[in-house]
Formats: structure tokens, C-alpha cells, sequence
């Protein structure tokens, strides 16, 4: 039994879906289970990562946890919560900063994130993905009302990753041996620039996209109405090119999954709907 933990973001809907096509014994743990959408006869269980004790219900028969870091989570308290329960190995989602930036904010906190999983007492593999090409929804409502982006670094390009396949990978680790204490870095498959993400938008949904480009610190500006203010420092730094080191081209997800890794624009066309 597998307890699928952001089971209804980004990466966790498709493991959720992926794992339960395949058959596997699986549960989805979300705040609010009246909200969950998940596929039918997959068993939806209520949790908080961050009131480690709403989780000892949920702990019955599993051997694996895949743990998306939230920011709002009680790491530790979760992990000595599924060790005593007796799961056996944990599958956690960090970041690629924690390599290229361990200095960082974010690289730095996700690298701390990764010590309390080795500490935990059980088997652990670590994926450690670049920036998602999920982020492009930062900008579908000002494509839906106006037909516009306003970013910074237009021309800096990012090998941006399809949360489907930091799922697929993860759904090869929780459910294939050997894969204990690694760390496995996960990119797109080429660097794709936010002027072409946006063109790349625009094709599929038909229309004629306008950039504009801002400047850092009118980027960081925009950023805090969305995100912490350090997060918004980092990410407008890193949006214009700054402080963000090029990760290249990593071939893990083709090396684990036996695909390469999807396109820029096979995500836009899976959420094509969200810009229209
Ligand atoms: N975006 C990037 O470029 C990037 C790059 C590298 C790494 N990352 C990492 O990727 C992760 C985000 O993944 P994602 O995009 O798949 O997530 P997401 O779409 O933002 O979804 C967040 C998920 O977390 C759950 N959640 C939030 N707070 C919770 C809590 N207190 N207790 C239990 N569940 C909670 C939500 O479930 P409910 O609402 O249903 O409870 C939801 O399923 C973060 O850890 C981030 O640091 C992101």
C-alpha cells in the first residue's frame, strides 16, 4: 500500500492516476476530502502534514509514502509518525536547487528537507526536480482576460519539467526495488525560454500572445502578490537570469521511465483549458 501525499496537485493527480491504472494499492491524502477529485475507487484519506497526529488513521497497511513538501508541514513529527507505523521506504519531492543553489533560500530549504528524510530511520530516494512547466498557469489569467504575459528573462531559457513526469518517476521508484538512498535529478528535455513558452501557449489555444518583458524588480513586485517575499526575491532573480545556475539537460527521467520527457507544449496541450 502506497500513501500518495499532494495527491491533488501538480505531480500527485497523475501518480494517483498512474498508479491506480496499473492496478497498485494506493491512498490519496488530502485537507478536505469533499474537495479531492481523484480517480473512482481510489480510496481518499483526510490528513494534515501539518497536525502530524490527524495522520495515524491513515498509516493502516502502507509500506511506502511519497511526501510532497508543502511548506506548512511538520517533516519530522510525519516521518517518526510513518516510521513507528511501520512504513519502509519514503519517496520525497525537493529541488534541483538543493545542487545548483544550496546557498539560496529555496536551495537551502530544500536541502535541510532532504536531511530530516535520510534521518528518518527509513529507506529513502530523493527527486529532485527543475522548474515545472506547471508554473506557465502563474500566467492563464492574464492570457484568459488579456492576452498577455508580463515576465522578466524573457530570453533566459529553463529546461522546465512536466509534473507527469517527476510523476512517472516517481511511480518507478515507489513501486520498483533499487532505488533506495538515491537522488535523482530531474529535467525537461531541452531549455525553453518564457518568449517561447508563451508562443508555444498561443499555438495550441490559436491565438495571438503579447509579451512583455518586466523588468527584476518590477517581476519581483508582481510575484509578491502571489508568494512569500523571499521566495519572490529568488524567483525574479532567477526569472531574469540572475542568480539561477543552468542545471543542463539531466537524462533521469528517460533513464528511468524508458520515454523521453515530454514537451513544453504536450503540457500546454494537456491544459489548454485552464488558458481558454
Ligand atoms: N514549481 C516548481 O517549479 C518546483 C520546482 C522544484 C520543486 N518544487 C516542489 O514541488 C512541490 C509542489 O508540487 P505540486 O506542484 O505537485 O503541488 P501543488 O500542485 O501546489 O499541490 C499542493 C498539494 O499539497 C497538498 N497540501 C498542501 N498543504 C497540505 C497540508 N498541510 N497537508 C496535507 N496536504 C497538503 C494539497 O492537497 P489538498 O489541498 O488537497 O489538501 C495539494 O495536493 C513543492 O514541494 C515544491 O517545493 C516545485
Amino acid at each position: 500500500m502506497i500513501l500518495v501525499t499532494g495527491a491533488t496537485g501538480n505531480i500527485g493527480s497523475v501518480l494517483v492516476r498512474q498508479l491506480a491504472e496499473s492496478g497498485v494499492a494506493l491512498r490519496a491524502l488530502t485537507r478536505d476530502a469533499t474537495r479531492a477529485v481523484v480517480p473512482s475507487g481510489v480510496e481518499v484519506v483526510e490528513g494534515d502534514l501539518g497536525r502530524p497526529e490527524s495522520l495515524r488513521p491513515v498509516w493502516e497497511g502502507v509500506e511506502s509514502l511519497f511526501l510532497l513538501r508543502t511548506g506548512n508541514e511538520d517533516a519530522e513529527a510525519v516521518l517518526r509518525s510513518a516510521r513507528q507505523a511501520g512504513v519502509e521506504h519514503v519517496v520525497m519531492v525537493s529541488s534541483l536547487l538543493a545542487e545548483t543553489h544550496p546557498g539560496s533560500p529555496i536551495g537551502g530549504g530544500a536541502l535541510q528537507g532532504e536531511q530530516v528524510v535520510r534521518d528518518s530511520g527509513m529507506s529513502w530516494t530523493i527527486l529532485r526536480p527543475w522548474e515545472f512547466a506547471s508554473n506557465a498557469l502563474w500566467w492563464a489569467w492574464e492570457i484568459r482576460e488579456h492576452g498577455v504575459v508580463r515576465t522578466a528573462g524573457g530570453d533566459v531559457g529553463s529546461p522546465v519539467i512536466d509534473p507527469a513526469d517527476i510523476a512517472s518517476v516517481a511511480g518507478r521508484v515507489l513501486t520498483e526495488r533499487g532505488h533506495g538512498e538515491r537522488i535523482y535529478p530531474l529535467t525537461g528535455p531541452v531549455e525553453i525560454t518564457p518568449r517561447e513558452r508563451v508562443r508555444s501557449i498561443g499555438r495550441v489555444l490559436g491565438r495571438d500572445l503579447v509579451f512583455e518583458e518586466l523588468t527584476a524588480e518590477e517581476e519581483r513586485e508582481r510575484l509578491k502578490q502571489f508568494m512569500p517575499e523571499e521566495a519572490a526575491d529568488l524567483v525574479a532573480d532567477a526569472d531574469s537570469g540572475g542568480g539561477q545556475q543552468d542545471p543542463g539537460i539531466r537524462t533521469t527521467v528517460e533513464d528511468l521511465t524508458g520515454g523521453p520527457p515530454r514537451t513544453f507544449e504536450q503540457w500546454v496541450n494537456d491544459h489548454a483549458d485552464s488558458f481558454r
